[in-house]
């Protein structure tokens, strides 16, 4: 597939998405959320990738936000495309129903903070910053960060994040469950691709089931979650990954799941 402002490569069933536009520190313009949404297609479609990775070109920047020189076009007759359209995109990562790693290896800031928001696993490298400070240009997170940030950190932090504007470093990321793992930034790719092996070796439609129970469930009573997870459970219990797993166990060897 052509893409202009990513680098795809699928490899042992891992896929490595790069956005690559370094010389704006990867903002993500209409195009590069346009390509992002047809790559993670793919990743979709493609039943030989079980983990995405996605990751920034160089070694300054994961995205350094949405690209400011098309939002400052924006008016109130083109915005609401805008958001719908990051929106979109954000969901279709959240909802890849593949485990999804945002490799962070320097600023994750507005869109950039948005879309590793959106993966299901994040690991930083050293020097990363996070944060969401939209109020600086006298606007707010667009592409899903009211909504996910405070999910993941918590109210009171995700409102001193957005209302105050400054960024977070990756020791204060990791503390707030923002980051998953930190890693010097030369060893950032092994530890989210180690990551990546080992989800990948995992039973996939079990992964999958984990994902929309947790995703789904986030917000629900109690007992509407429970449903969830016993309708997925039991969806899980006719697969022959379940019969193999149990197997596996019990003849004490590896387990060989295939996703179906
Ligand atoms: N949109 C468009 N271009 C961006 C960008 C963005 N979000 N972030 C960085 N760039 C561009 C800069 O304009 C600059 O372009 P130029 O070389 O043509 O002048 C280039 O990327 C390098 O950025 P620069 O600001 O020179 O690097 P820096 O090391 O001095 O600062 C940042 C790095 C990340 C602190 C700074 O670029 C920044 O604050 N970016 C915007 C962050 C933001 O507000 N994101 C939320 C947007 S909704």
């Amino acid at each position: 597939m052509n893409f202009s402002n990513l680098q795809t490569q699928t490899d042992q069933r891992i896929m490595r998405i790069t956005i690559n536009r370094p010389q704006s520190l990867n903002a993500l313009n209409a195009k590069t959320i346009e390509e992002l949404s047809r790559a993670i297609d793919q990743a979709a479609s493609d039943d030989e990738v079980r983990v995405v990775v996605i990751t920034g070109a160089g070694d300054k920047a994961f995205v350094a936000g949405a690209d400011i020189t098309e939002i400052q076009t924006l008016d109130e007759t083109t915005t609401a495309e805008f958001v719908e359209r990051g929106h979109a995109t954000m969901l279709k990562i959240q909802n890849l129903g593949k485990p999804v790693i945002a490799a962070i290896n320097g600023y994750a800031l507005g869109g950039g903070c948005e879309l590793a928001l959106a993966c299901t696993l994040r690991v930083g490298s050293d020097n990363a910053l996070m944060g969401l400070p939209e109020i600086s240009l006298g606007i707010i997170p667009g592409f899903g960060g009211t909504q996910r940030l405070a999910r993941i950190v918590g109210t009171g932090r995700g409102l001193e994040m957005m209302l105050g504007g400054k960024p977070i470093n990756a020791k204060k990321a990791l503390d707030w469950g923002l980051l998953n793992q930190v890693v010097e930034q030369e060893y950032l790719l092994e530890a989210a691709y180690k990551l990546a092996a080992h989800l990948s070796k995992s039973a996939p439609i079990a992964m999958q089931s984990i994902m929309d129970a947790v995703n789904r469930g986030a917000d629900l009573p109690l007992e509407d979650g429970l449903e969830i997870e016993k309708d997925q459970f039991v969806k899980i219990c006719g697969t022959q990954d379940m019969r193999e797993g149990t197997t596996a166990f019990l003849e004490k060897r590896k387990a060989n799941f295939k996703g179906h």
